[in-house]
């Protein structure tokens, strides 16, 4: 064992060696731009937050969020199997937190999400009757979006309720109920929280087969006179292979029927995939080749990712009548669930921010086109 002396030596070492990067860093976070105020005048910038962060574990990080973001969406702990743990009981400990955090920060809080068929309750499964199923989806809605009610911006009420081809997931929830469980989500929950706003959530719903099912869904929802005031399309993309025309065609068309348009998920994957989107129930088999850039992004990438993001904010800038609020899928590159999905631990790059929070080449791209 160490003399007591070394052991007070060598923490105060490592105490003066933590400042030292921590002075770097609050320096360097104070001195690029804030996303935030860049595009405060076209849409609003958010980011997805995990519980570290809404926990605020570092105070470094909790300054950065406040001066790059002014939107956040929690990462996971508004999904039901989180909120909801058992039949009748809710946990909304860390939701009350996260609301506080954007009290405290000026951010508006985006709910994530009412009705999803992924990360259920595990009770879920042992129910086989409709009446049950109609009383979890009623009581989870009214019981969710009315603690939250005055407290959240909006909710994404119905989070993946489409196939590729726009037709409807065969979720439990359209397996019991049928295909007006989505009107009815959005009724509910206006009737919870009416003061908040109201989306429909999706991936790949840029694609014209799937974006047809978006506005047939929207549509109807309008038609029984239930209020949705937004459409999120997540933006879960690929680098060199963001489809831009389809995102403006999407822009216009849902902005055609008095949507606001989101993009509320956005990442862009540098690593080998066999799918598009996100649908978090695929899972792909590791190879040698799965993990290729696991000691740094080659530069022609790095230039390739920082190309795209400038492309697709380019585009977000046309339409910032239409695009209310741009939000990543997470703040920086080592706190990416695509280092986890749909092959763990792989070394991925997706965001602005690289793995010690600094600006990525795509982030003075982006920036660029304001101050340019
Ligand atoms: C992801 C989270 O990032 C992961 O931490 C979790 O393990 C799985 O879900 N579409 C969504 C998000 O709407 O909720 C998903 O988030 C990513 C795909």
């Amino acid at each position: 064992m160490l003399p007591n002396k070394h052991i007070i030596a060598l923490s105060a070492a490592v105490l003066l060696l933590a400042n030292v990067t921590t002075e770097k860093g609050t320096a360097l976070a104070q001195s690029i731009p804030s996303l935030k105020d860049t595009f405060k005048k076209d849409f609003g910038i958010g980011t997805a937050l995990n519980n570290a962060q809404i926990e605020e574990r570092d105070p470094q990080m909790t300054e950065f969020i406040a001066r790059q973001f002014n939107m956040a969406t929690p990462e996971n702990i508004m999904k039901s199997a989180l909120i909801h743990p058992k039949w009748d009981t809710y946990d909304f400990s860390m939701g009350d937190k996260l609301v506080d955090f954007g009290r405290k920060h000026n951010i508006k809080i985006n709910g994530h999400t009412l009705i999803w068929h992924s990360q259920l309750p595990s009770f879920i499964r042992g129910i086989h009757s409709q009446d049950s199923i109609r009383t979890f989806f009623t009581d989870h809605i009214k019981t969710v979006a009315g603690h939250y009610k005055g407290k959240v911006f909006s909710w994404d009420v119905v989070n993946e309720a489409l196939n590729e081809d726009g037709t409807l997931r065969k979720s439990v929830f359209l397996q019991y109920l049928g295909d007006d469980y989505i009107t009815q989500a959005f009724r509910l929950a206006q009737e919870a929280s009416p003061g908040t706003e109201l989306y429909y959530n999706d991936y790949n719903n840029e694609q014209p087969a799937k974006r047809a099912g978006c506005l047939a869904l929207i549509k109807k929802v309008k038609e029984a006179g239930v209020r949705i005031d937004g459409v999120g399309i997540q933006g879960h993309w690929h680098v060199g292979k963001i489809p831009l025309n389809d995102i403006e065609e999407s822009i216009n068309q849902y902005a055609a029927l008095g949507m606001k348009v989101m993009f509320t998920e956005l990442d862009i994957e540098v690593l080998p995939r066999n799918f598009q989107g996100a649908d978090v129930g695929q899972r792909m088999t590791a190879n040698e080749q799965s993990n290729p850039y696991a000691a740094a992004l080659p530069d022609s990438v790095q230039q390739q990712l920082a190309a795209d993001y400038e492309a697709l904010f380019k585009l977000f800038l046309k339409h910032k009548d239409k695009v209310t609020r741009v939000t990543f899928w997470g703040i920086n590159d080592g706190q990416s669930w695509l280092n986890n999905w749909p092959i763990r631990g792989r070394t991925s790059y997706p965001l602005l921010f690289d793995r010690n929070n600094q600006p990525k080449p795509a982030f003075y791209r982006v920036i660029g086109l304001k101050k340019g």
